[in-house]
C-alpha cells in the first residue's frame, strides 16, 4: 500500500511539491509548524452529500487524508458504500449513509444517525439530458419537469435542505461550523445549453452569501458558508456533452472549452483538494461568503 507521503493524491505530497527546497520526507519528521497545523481537521466530523459521486469522492478523500471522521452520503448508497470502504482500506475513518437531499425526512434521518457534523459539503447535484438544448430538444420545448428537478436538486437538494438539517446544530456549537457549497462557472455566466442548471448554480451562489451573512448575524459568527466554482471536470453528469460516446474523442464544446481554459485541460478532482481543505480548516477562519473558481484560469479569459 502506497504511504502517504508516496501517494500523489496525498494532501503531503501536494505541499511538498510546492516546498521543493526543503522537501519533507515523512510528515511525523516534520517540525511542528503552527501554519500546517491549521490545516488539520482531527476531532472534526464532516459530512460529504454526493459522496458517492466524482467530486464528493475527492472532497471526502480530502477531509479524511487531514484527519476528520468522514461520513460519505448519497442517493445510491452503495457508492457512498464504495467510497468510504476504498478510504477505509487506506486506513483514514470514513462511513456511508443513505440520503436522498430532495428529501427532508431522508435528511433528517442521516442526522439521527451521524449526530451533529462540523463540516457540511453539499456536492449532490448536476445536470440531466432531459434539461438540456440540442438539435432534437428546443429550448421551446424543454419539458418544464425536467428543469424543475434540475433546479430542485441543485439548489433546494444541493444547499438549502442539507443546512437546514445540519446547519442547526452548527448554530448551537460554541465553535460553530463550515458549510461548503458547490457552484459552478455557470454561476459566473451562464453557458449554452444548459439554461436550469446555470440558473440553479448562480442561485447556489447568490444562496452561499445570503447563508453566510445570516448564519453570522442571526447565530453564530464562528459558521462560515462558501462556495467551489469548478472549471471542468470530466465526469458522469457532463461526459455525454464533452467526449463522443463512440470514439471517446472530444466534442466540439469538449474543444471549445479546452481551447477557453489557459491551462489547457480537464480538471482533476484532486485539483480540489487544497481549496477544499482550506475552505474546511481554521486556516479560512476569516472567509465566509465568497466563491471561489478552481478552473485552470477559464473565468478569467476572455477568449482574446
Ligand atoms: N464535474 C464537473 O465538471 C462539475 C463542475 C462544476 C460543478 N460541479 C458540481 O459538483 C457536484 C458534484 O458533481 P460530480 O461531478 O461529482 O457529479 P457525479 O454525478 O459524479 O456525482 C453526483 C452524486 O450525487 C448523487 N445524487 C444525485 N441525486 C441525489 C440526491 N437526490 N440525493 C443524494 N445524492 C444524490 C449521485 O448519486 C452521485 O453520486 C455537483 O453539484 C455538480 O453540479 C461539477
Amino acid at each position: 500500500m502506497l504511504t502517504a507521503v508516496q501517494d500523489p493524491r496525498s494532501l503531503w505530497t501536494q505541499w511538498n511539491r510546492l516546498d521543493t527546497d526543503h522537501p519533507h520526507t515523512d510528515p511525523a519528521a516534520m517540525p511542528a509548524s503552527p501554519v500546517l497545523e491549521q490545516f488539520r481537521l482531527t476531532d472534526r466530523t464532516a459530512l460529504i452529500t454526493g459522496g458517492g459521486g466524482i467530486l464528493g469522492a475527492a472532497f471526502a478523500r480530502t477531509l479524511a487524508q487531514a484527519g476528520a471522521n468522514v461520513w460519505v452520503a448519497d442517493l445510491l448508497v452503495e457508492r457512498a458504500q464504495a467510497v468510504a470502504d476504498a478510504l477505509t482500506a487506506e486506513g483514514l475513518s470514513a462511513r456511508a449513509v443513505e440520503a436522498n437531499v430532495l428529501e427532508r425526512p431522508s435528511l433528517e434521518a442521516a442526522r439521527t444517525t451521524i449526530g451533529p457534523v462540523d463540516i457540511l459539503i453539499s456536492a449532490a447535484g448536476g445536470n440531466a439530458p432531459g434539461a438540456t438544448t440540442s438539435a432534437a430538444l428546443s429550448f421551446f420545448e424543454l419539458p418544464l419537469d425536467a428543469m424543475q428537478q434540475v433546479v430542485a436538486l441543485n439548489l433546494f437538494g444541493g444547499a438549502i435542505l442539507p443546512a437546514q438539517v445540519f446547519g442547526r446544530d452548527m448554530a448551537e456549537n460554541p465553535r460553530g461550523g463550515v458549510i461548503l457549497n458547490v457552484s459552478s462557472m455557470n454561476a459566473l455566466r451562464p453557458l449554452t445549453r444548459i439554461p436550469g442548471y446555470s440558473a440553479a448554480k448562480a442561485a447556489v451562489s447568490n444562496f452561499t452569501q445570503w447563508l453566510a451573512v445570516h448564519m453570522a448575524q442571526e447565530y453564530n459568527p464562528r459558521i462560515r458558508v462558501n462556495a467551489l466554482a469548478p472549471g471542468f471536470f470530466l465526469t458522469d453528469q457532463n461526459r455525454y456533452l464533452l467526449t463522443d460516446e463512440a470514439t471517446g474523442e472530444l466534442t466540439e464544446r469538449g474543444k471549445t472549452i479546452i481551447d477557453h481554459t489557459p491551462m489547457e485541460r480537464f480538471g482533476d478532482p484532486a485539483d480540489l483538494a487544497g481549496t477544499t481543505l482550506w475552505f474546511c480548516s481554521e486556516a479560512a477562519a476569516f472567509v465566509t461568503g465568497v466563491v471561489v473558481p478552481v478552473d485552470g484560469g477559464f473565468s478569467a479569459f476572455s477568449g482574446v
